[in-house]
């Protein structure tokens, strides 16, 4: 009996070696993982380069921005193609990854940023933990989101709200060091004095021993 087992499987083995190797090829070919996407501080930059969609800025990394704007202005909401960049902010972003980058995550990896006028520091990255400057967990926020919006926040997808009001939001866009210099209206002077006010609280918290 155990002779036989043993026998079945050479003749198993040998016949799999005797496949002509042409004939695997094409599957092997078929179900590759596509090429990891590479992101370095490179791939950010003046975020009002990206296209703005409502309150907030997206791009592609691979080229696909059509498909990564059909994805934000889906009414009904959708899965961002891979190579999307979506940031509210210059130093927070989400980067979109082919399927199979984190499971927990769907695929997304944020990155904390330093914006700077000499361009762009990764100060983070990462998937299940990044921790933004607040103490506050990307993903713990993000996961709140209803499924069908993929992670993205807005105002009304069900996330626990942030601090930053639309017109703050708009305000720190509009002084992002890597861009050109603008005119802020009052309205976002005033929010951006509002900002400063609450980081300063912010920090005064998290050192409250300091001077
Ligand atoms: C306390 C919860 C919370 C935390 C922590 C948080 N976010 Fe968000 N994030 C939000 C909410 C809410 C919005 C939507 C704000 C708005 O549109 O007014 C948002 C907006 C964004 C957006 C714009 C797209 C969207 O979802 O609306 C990006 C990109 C983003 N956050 C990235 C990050 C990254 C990266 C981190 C960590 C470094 C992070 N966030 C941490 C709640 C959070």
């Amino acid at each position: 009996m155990l002779n036989k087992i043993i026998l079945s499987a050479a003749v198993l083995a040998m016949a799999a070696c005797a496949m002509p190797p042409a004939a695997e090829a094409p599957t092997a070919v078929a179900t590759a993982a596509p090429k990891p996407i590479e992101i370095t501080e490179a791939s950010f930059g003046c975020i009002r380069d990206l296209k703005a969609v409502r309150g907030f800025y997206v791009g592609n990394l691979l080229g696909n921005i059509d498909a990564t704007v059909a994805a934000a202005n889906a009414a009904n909401g959708a899965t961002y193609p891979p190579g999307s960049v979506v940031q509210l902010v210059p130093g927070e972003a989400m980067v979109k990854h082919h399927p199979g980058y984190n499971a927990a995550t769907k695929d997304w990896e944020f990155f904390e940023l330093d914006a700077l006028p000499t361009g762009t520091k990764i100060r983070v990255r990462g998937a299940t933990d990044v921790v933004n400057q607040f103490g506050g967990n990307c993903l713990s926020c993000h996961a709140q989101a209803e499924a069908k919006w993929d992670m993205i926040c807005e105002q009304t997808h069900g996330c626990a709200p942030i601090p930053v009001t639309p017109v703050m939001a708009r305000a720190i866009q509009n002084t992002d060091p890597r861009c050109g210099k603008m005119e802020l209206p009052a309205d976002q002077l005033a929010a951006l004095q509002q900002l400063m006010a609450f980081r300063a609280a912010a920090a005064k918290q998290a050192a409250p021993t300091g001077n």
